[in-house]
């Protein structure tokens, strides 16, 4: 059976996120605000929608910091486990590694740093209908080599699965996200590092298992890099990609209640506003997403960045596809752009100096 309440969602999320350094230095990726929510509430909101009520996590970088944050997951109608690996194990042996945890013998298995819209239950349905061991959502994307590229044949069973590669023979890749009959996570060895996309998906291939893909069209985008961050949050906000946290809720902007937006200030494209967050006279705001405690000083534009907690960002100061880090400072009429990281705590001074990392 693959019925979603007889299913065990498994979640990994015990990677370091180096790619969105320096915002996971003291957050692990899953836990970013995203849309007003860590982002993990996100998809836990979408796997109880489903009807699935078991979550195991499978933590490791920062590990204390879901529990704290989730407990037993009861607030949110769910039954929450942790399993921590003390040096993190890959993704093939985090999930090897919450094999005791599991009750039911399919198991759905998800990256936890993916947004998608995809109807969770067609995949658990692809997986029943083709009594497959292994069923896995696949998405075509514009550049498939940052991803596990996996052709299909007509029958949608997988025949090879190359995890980024240079030369993709096909746009179709794993959307990180899989359905498994619980047997096969046995098979997984344990107690050592084991990357599920370059060891076990291909050991199951070259051994003949039932390996299915489960192929939509439904929004999807991994969060792993920072212009994937900033849109995926704006999408949520603006409702392109759908929360049940957010349903009612969504527009140009989302604004936590605690913030003080000062006239004038215009909030478009999906920007999201954090706890506490002060924002001056004539400011605009555009696909942006502003962390707690920030303060923005009047006249301030801002475009395509993140923007950590407790930063300050002078009067008239431009700042465009950047990250800044916690409690860094940027001067008054300062311009940055370019894909620039700030680092925490840095003191950019006052008066128009221009930075960028493409110049
Ligand atoms: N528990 C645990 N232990 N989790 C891990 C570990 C680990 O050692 N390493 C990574 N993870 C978690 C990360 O926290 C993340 O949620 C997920 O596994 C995937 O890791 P990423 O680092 O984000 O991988 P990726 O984006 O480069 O590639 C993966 O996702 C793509 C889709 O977004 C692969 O699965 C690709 O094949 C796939 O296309
Ligand atoms: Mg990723």
């Amino acid at each position: 059976m693959a019925h979603p309440s007889e299913t065990d969602a498994v979640i990994l999320v015990g990677g370091r996120g180096t790619r969105l350094r320096p915002l996971t230095v003291n957050t692990p990726k899953p836990m970013l605000s995203t849309a007003g929510y860590p982002f993990l509430q996100h998809l836990l909101a979408r796997i109880k929608a489903a009807g699935i009520t078991h979550v195991v996590m499978g933590t490791s970088y920062r590990a204390e910091v879901f529990e704290e944050y989730f407990g037993d997951g009861s607030e949110l109608g769910l039954e929450i486990e942790y399993v921590v690996e003390e040096e993190a194990l890959g993704t093939g042996g985090g999930i090897r590694n919450v094999h005791d945890r599991l009750r039911h013998d399919t198991v759905m298995v998800f990256n936890g740093d993916v947004l998608c819209n995809t109807d969770l239950v067609g995949i658990l349905d692809t997986h029943r209908s083709k009594e497959a061991d292994l069923t896995m959502h696949l998405v075509r994307v514009p550049d498939p080599r940052a991803f596990g590229c996996v052709p299909t044949d007509d029958e949608g069973r997988v025949l090879e699965f190359l995890e980024k590669t240079e030369d993709p023979p096909t746009d179709q890749i794993n959307a990180g996200c899989y359905v498994f009959r619980r047997e096969l996570i046995a098979e997984i060895p344990s107690g050592r590092v084991v990357s599920v996309e370059r060891e076990t998906f291909p050991q199951f291939l070259t051994d003949g298992k039932r390996v299915f893909g489960h192929v939509d069209a439904a929004y999807w985008r991994d969060m792993g890099r920072p212009d994937d961050f900033v849109r995926g949050s704006s999408d949520l906000v603006r409702g392109i990609a759908h929360s049940p946290l957010l349903e009612g809720r969504t527009g140009e902007a989302l604004v936590d209640e605690s913030a003080g937006v000062a006239g004038g200030v215009i909030l478009v494209g999906g920007t999201s506003v954090g706890r506490g967050t002060e924002i001056g006279a004539g400011s605009r705001l555009d696909d942006t997403v502003v962390f707690d405690g920030v303060t923005i000083e009047p006249g301030a534009v801002i475009e395509d960045s993140i923007i950590a907690a407790g930063a300050t960002i002078g009067a008239n100061a431009r700042i465009t596809g950047c990250v800044i880090g916690e409690g860094a400072h940027i001067g008054a009429r300062c311009e940055l752009q370019g894909g620039l990281r700030v680092w925490p705590g840095v003191n950019i001074p006052d008066n128009g100096v221009r930075f960028s990392s493409d110049a």
